[in-house]
């Protein structure tokens, strides 16, 4: 089927109904479509969540850090914590031919999960404040704290290996 597009790219009206009705028709199949995306930039986020930690880190073990940027890195990790619950729209699971290690859990204890992004939000926060804080030792611990969010998230809530 061809539209016709007049030229200030607006549809012909008899063609209207019909662009409506194939709209509402593609938005189900591109939810479907959506999936794989939805799990590669969620993976993309926690690669960046990864290496801004790392790159904290290495601040951190500096005996004068910048603290510019130790500032800017926790900020992009706060900012990423904040965005963690909206990574994981439901049913963006396994089964859509996509690897993915979220469990199954993090949809079905939606109340566990949400406390786990919390935690690891508040850690994230508390981060934040030591590195406005330029205390180096305080930093390094709000740092360990935040790390044992993330691992003990990926206990419950991260497979082990990946699942189609
Ligand atoms: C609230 C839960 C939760 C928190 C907190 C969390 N993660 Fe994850 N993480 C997951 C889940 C679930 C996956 C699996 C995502 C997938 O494969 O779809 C994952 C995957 C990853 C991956 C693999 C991404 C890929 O390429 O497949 C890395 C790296 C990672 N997390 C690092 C971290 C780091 C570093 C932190 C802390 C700074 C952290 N995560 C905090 C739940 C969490």
């Amino acid at each position: 089927m061809r539209f016709i597009v007049t030229p200030n790219g607006g549809l012909r009206r008899p063609m209207l109904l019909i662009a409506a009705m194939l709209a509402i028709a593609a938005t189900g199949v591109a939810g479907a479509a959506g999936i794989p995306q939805i799990v590669h930039a969620r993976q993309a986020h926690f690669k960046s969540l990864g290496r801004n930690l790392k790159a904290l880190r290495d601040q951190i073990r500096q005996s004068h850090p910048n603290w510019g940027m130790a500032a800017a890195d926790a900020n992009r990790i706060e900012r990423l914590a904040a965005a963690l619950p909206t990574w994981f729209p439901a049913g963006s699971g396994k089964g859509h031919g996509v690897k993915t290690r979220a469990r199954a859990a993090i949809w079905s204890n939606p109340r566990q999960f949400a406390q786990a992004a919390r935690i690891f939000l508040n850690r994230a926060q508390n981060l934040t404040q030591a590195a406005g804080g330029r205390d180096r030792r305080a930093l390094g611990l709000r740092a360990r704290e935040l790390g044992q969010a993330c691992g003990s998230c990926h206990r419950r809530f991260r497979a082990r290996r990946s699942w189609w």
